[in-house]
C-alpha cells in the first residue's frame, strides 16, 4: 500500500505556467489513495479552471478568503487542522516571499500559518528569479523552519530560458512525497570542480575543470530523494537546489573534509579534478622573478577517492577517469587500483566532450560489467549516471536483487 493511502493532503497551488502540472499531481495523489483538497491563490486560476481540480479530487476548489459559503463548511482554521500534510506545487517566487515572511493575504498563506501539518514545496520560476538573492534568502528562512523544499529542476523554461527553476515533475513529486525515491533517506557525499595549489599568495597550481559534472551529477542524486553534500572546489556555479555545499581550495582541505563526512555516507562519488602534486614550500610573500630559471618543486596529494575506498566502512565509491588513449583497460585498471565499485571513464583531449565542453560521453564500469552512455548534454548525462548509480548501489547493498544488466548500449 502506498504511504500516501488516507491521507489528507492540501494541495496549494500557486500561480505559474507550472500549475498544469499540480493537475497530474491531484490525479496522482488520488491515485495512491489520498484524499486531496486543493487550495489556490487567485492567480492560479488563471491557469488551470477549478472545474478540474473539482473533478478530479471530488472537492471544491478553494480560494477565497472570506468566501461565507465555503467558509461556513469548514473554515480556514478547520482546513487547517484537517490537513495532514501541505504541499504547495507550484510555490511561486512571490508566494515564498509571502511565507517567509509570516504574510496571511490570502486563503494559502493562512492555511500555511494556521497548520501544524509539515509543509512541503515545488517551486516554480524562472532561473533568474530562483538564483535572486531575495529568493535564496527566502529558501533558506524556509528550510531553517524545516520546510520541505522539492526541486526544483534544471533545463528548458516556459520563457524560452535554460537553467534551475523549472517545477519537478508530478511523479518525481509523488515519489519524494512517498519516500521512495530510488536514493531516498541515501546520504551521499559529491567531490566537484578543481583543486588550487598556492604556489605563493598570489599564483597557484590549478586545472580546467569546470565543475559541471559533478554538480549536475548531485543535483541528479538529490532528484533521486539522496541526502547531498557537495565538498566543491573553486567554481562558477550556483549550489544545485536542495544540496547542502562545503567550500574548499585545496586538495589537503577536500581531503580533510572528505575524511571528516565519509563515514556518514553511503555514496561517496569523486567527480572533482584534485591537483596530483602541490607545491612543497609556500612562501608567505609573493615571489619576484629574480632568476631566469626557477624550479617548483612538487609533492603528491593523498589521493582522496582511494583513501575513502580503503576505509573499512567504506561507502559505496564511484571514481571518474579522464583518459587519452586507451579507454577501457586504463578506466578499469583505475576501477581495480583503487578498488572502487563503479567508475565513470570519458576520453579527453579530443574534439568531443571533456572538461570545459556542455556535452560529456561516457562509459561506466563496475566489477563485472559495462555501460556506454553517448554523447549528451551534462545534465541529461547525469540523470542517466544517477539513475545507473542508485540501481547498482542497490545491487551491491541493498535488499534488491541485482538488474541483471551487463552490456546495456544506449
Ligand atoms: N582523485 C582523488 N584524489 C586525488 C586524485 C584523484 O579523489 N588526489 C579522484 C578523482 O576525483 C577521480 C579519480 O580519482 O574520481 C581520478 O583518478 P586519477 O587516478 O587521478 O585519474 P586521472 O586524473 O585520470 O589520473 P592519471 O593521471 O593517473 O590518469
Amino acid at each position: 500500500m502506498s504511504p500516501l493511502a488516507g491521507k489528507r493532503i492540501l494541495l496549494g497551488v500557486t500561480g505559474s505556467i507550472a500549475a498544469y502540472k499540480a493537475v497530474e499531481l491531484a490525479r496522482g495523489l488520488r491515485r495512491a489513495g489520498a484524499e486531496v483538497q486543493v487550495v489556490t491563490t487567485p492567480g492560479a486560476r488563471e491557469f488551470v479552471a477549478p472545474l478540474t481540480f473539482q473533478a478530479l479530487t471530488g472537492r471544491p476548489l478553494r480560494c477565497e478568503l472570506f468566501d461565507p459559503a465555503a467558509e461556513a463548511a469548514m473554515d480556514h482554521i478547520e482546513l487547517a487542522r484537517w490537513a495532514e500534510w501541505v504541499l504547495v506545487a507550484p510555490a511561486s517566487a512571490d508566494f515564498l516571499a509571502r511565507i517567509a515572511q509570516g504574510l496571511a493575504d490570502d486563503l494559502l498563506t493562512t492555511l500555511c500559518l494556521a497548520t501544524e501539518a509539515p509543509l512541503w514545496v515545488a517551486p516554480a520560476m524562472n532561473r533568474v528569479m530562483w538564483r535572486h538573492p531575495a529568493t535564496q534568502a527566502n529558501i533558506g528562512v524556509l528550510r531553517g523552519r524545516g520546510v520541505r523544499v522539492l526541486g526544483p529542476d534544471q533545463g528548458a523554461q516556459a520563457c524560452g530560458e535554460e537553467g534551475p527553476g523549472r517545477m519537478l515533475e508530478a511523479e518525481a513529486i509523488l515519489r519524494l512525497l512517498a519516500g521512495d525515491g530510488p536514493l531516498s533517506g541515501v546520504s551521499v557525499l559529491v567531490t566537484a570542480g578543481p583543486t588550487r595549489e598556492p604556489i605563493d599568495p598570489v599564483r597557484f597550481l590549478s586545472n580546467r575543470s569546470s565543475g559541471r559534472m559533478g554538480y549536475a551529477l548531485a543535483a541528479a542524486l538529490a532528484g533521486l530523494g539522496a541526502e547531498v553534500t557537495l565538498v566543491s572546489g573553486p567554481v562558477a556555479l550556483p549550489s544545485p537546489p536542495g544540496v547542502a555545499r562545503v567550500n574548499v581550495e585545496t586538495a589537503l582541505e577536500m581531503a580533510s573534509v572528505v575524511e571528516a563526512r565519509a563515514g556518514d555516507a553511503a555514496i561517496f562519488v569523486a567527480a572533482a579534478a584534485v591537483a596530483d602534486y602541490r607545491p612543497v614550500h609556500v612562501p608567505g610573500h609573493k615571489i619576484k622573478k629574480r632568476d631566469a630559471r626557477r624550479t617548483l618543486e612538487l609533492t603528491p596529494n593523498p589521493d582522496i577517492l582511494a583513501t575513502v575506498a580503503a576505509r573499512p566502512d567504506a561507502p559505496f565509491c564511484l571514481g571518474f577517469a579522464a583518459e587519452t588513449r586507451d579507454l577501457e583497460a586504463n578506466a578499469r585498471s583505475k576501477l581495480e587500483a583503487k578498488g572502487l565499485d563503479m567508475i565513470a571513464a570519458n576520453l579527453v583531449g579530443g574534439s568531443e566532450g571533456g572538461f570545459e565542453s556542455e556535452d560529456n560521453a561516457l562509459l561506466v564500469l563496475w566489477p563485472g560489467g559495462r555501460h556506454e552512455f553517448p554523447l549528451l548534454p551534462k545534465q541529461a548525462l547525469a540523470r542517466r549516471l544517477a539513475d545507473l548509480l542508485a540501481v547498482r548501489f542497490r545491487a551491491a547493498r541493498g535488499p534488491e536483487p541485482d538488474s541483471g544488466e551487463s552490456d546495456a548500449r544506449d
